[in-house]
């Protein structure tokens, strides 16, 4: 009989392509998938360090899972990701954890759950050594044997163009979980790709932290995007995150150039206030920010824009959250992400930087700026009202589910267009994954909703 694994994900959309990555390899070598705790052998947790909220779910998790070994002694749990590669045998010493491995370990994952070996860990002791060839082949090979499409996603893969990060942003763990920068080579990834339009992918969202500082051997994140158009099949091709320093135009005119690169795109600020950007090692202004997206609006000038900021990082004061304010007013984002800071052992920020911001003035800034961007999005997502929009159907709605979708004809779909706005809309199932137009009839700021037509 086949052993049962069960996975869960915390994290990025990084962590979700591993996951999918992991998920394959073992159904590959013959487990088979479950999601009945119950009833299953193995369970694989992929993990995040970004914020302490990401850990604490997984620590809570694994309470639960000491508890459930205590009748079930036999399953195996293994640890892996981000947090694992921070934490290292610490992690090993909870009871309830058999395996540790971090992000550039996991093409060992299934020899480590085949071993029979109470426990094990796999990690990158020097983690910002920069990687071996052998490692980054091995590591390509393991990608390149095991994308499909994302759970959830139909006709969607993500592809990663670069590992790591270099940046060293005061506040962030990632650099030192993920190793150094580096960039695949373009056969590599062109050659994925391929195989995945085969496959039938439609959309590819090509992945790295600061996906616009690609660079190959001279090739550079533009020219990269212009051999991907090239592929056969593959219709539209999205990319995040952008970093907003050194940014290369060539990358907006390809968008303009290139029909199947979508005019969208993720650019995170952290914060309006240069002081503010200046503690977090950023490398820009709140000036020269604007600039960037400026350009990027002259170039492209139906362009969608989406950031993150943090709210509440070390030594923020009233005014500068103002500027953060008066930035988020500037820059009409399609819609933000806003994070309240949260100190990451390890980092420079949480060396060097008190936490001085009280946790109630973090909620506080937080809803505010939440507030202001809704507004925007309201007033964006109106303008599409009366207006047809080409989306990618995802699938069924969750919300679909819990209108009574039973009692309608169809139920409630979800898409997105290419700049990657949300669209619900009724329509028949056997949608998901196909390409359909939309009527907008109406919006809220979260949310477009309309019909076929
Ligand atoms: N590489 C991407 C971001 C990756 S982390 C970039 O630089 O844009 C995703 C987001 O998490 C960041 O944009 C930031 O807003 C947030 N984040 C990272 N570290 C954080 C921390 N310590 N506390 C709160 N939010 C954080
Ligand atoms: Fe973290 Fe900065 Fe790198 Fe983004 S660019 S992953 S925020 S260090
Ligand atoms: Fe992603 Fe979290 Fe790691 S945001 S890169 S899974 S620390």
């Amino acid at each position: 009989m086949k052993k049962k694994f069960l996975i869960r994900s915390f994290g990025c959309q990084m962590n979700k392509l591993d996951t999918n990555l992991v998920v394959n390899s073992f159904i590959q070598s013959g487990f088979e998938l479950t999601d009945q705790p119950a009833a299953t052998d193995i369970v694989l947790i992929n993990t995040c360090s970004v914020r302490r909220h990401a850990e604490e779910r997984v620590l809570s998790l694994l309470g639960h899972l000491k508890h459930i070994k205590k009748t079930q002694p036999g399953i195996i749990v293994a640890v892996f990701g981000c947090m694992a590669q921070r934490l290292k045998e610490d992690l090993l010493s909870h009871e309830a954890v058999n395996i540790v491995c971090g992000p550039l370990q996991i093409p060992e994952l299934v020899n480590l759950v085949n071993n029979d070996i109470p426990k094990q860990v796999a990690i990158s002791d020097n983690i910002r050594h920069k990687p071996l060839l052998q490692d980054s082949e091995r590591l390509d090979a393991f990608e390149c044997a095991y994308d499909t499409a994302e759970d959830n996603l139909p006709a969607q893969a993500y592809v990663r163009v670069m590992r790591g990060c270099d940046n060293f942003c005061s506040y962030c763990v990632v650099p030192y979980v993920r190793g150094p920068e580096a960039s695949r080579p373009p056969e590599k990834i062109i050659a994925q790709i391929k195989k995945l339009a085969d496959a039938g992918i439609k959309q590819v969202t090509l992945l790295g932290q600061t996906v616009n500082s690609y660079c190959y051997n001279g090739s550079s994140f533009a020219d990269l995007l212009y051999e991907v158009s090239k592929i056969n099949g593959i219709e539209w091709i999205k990319f995040v995150t952008c970093y907003p320093r050194n940014f290369d135009e060539k990358i907006f005119k390809a968008m303009v150039d290139l029909p199947k690169i979508c005019r969208y795109l993720h650019i995170p600020a952290q914060s309006g206030s240069d002081k503010i950007l200046k503690a977090m090692n950023r490398g820009y202004t709140s000036a020269q920010y604007l600039e960037i997206i400026d350009k990027a609006r002259e170039i492209v000038p139906d362009i969608a824009i989406a950031g993150d900021f943090i709210v509440g990082f070390s030594g923020e004061t009233d005014e500068d959250f103002r500027k953060t304010v008066e930035l988020v007013e500037k820059a009409q984002y399609k819609n933000c992400f806003i994070f309240k800071y949260s100190p990451r052992p390890g980092t420079r920020a949480d060396d060097k930087l008190a936490d001085d911001v009280p946790m109630e003035v973090k909620k506080q800034r937080n809803i505010e700026l939440l507030a202001v961007q809704e507004k925007i999005s309201a007033e964006l997502n109106k303008s599409f009202i009366g207006k047809t929009v080409k989306v990618l159907v995802e699938g069924m709605s969750k919300k679909g589910h819990l209108d009574g979708a039973t009692e309608k004809e169809y139920p409630q779909l979800i898409g997105r267009t290419a700049g990657d706005y949300i669209v619900v809309f009724d329509g028949p199932a056997n949608l998901a994954g196909q390409f359909v137009d939309i009527n907008i009839t109406r919006a809220s700021s979260l949310t477009l909703f309309g019909q076929t037509n």
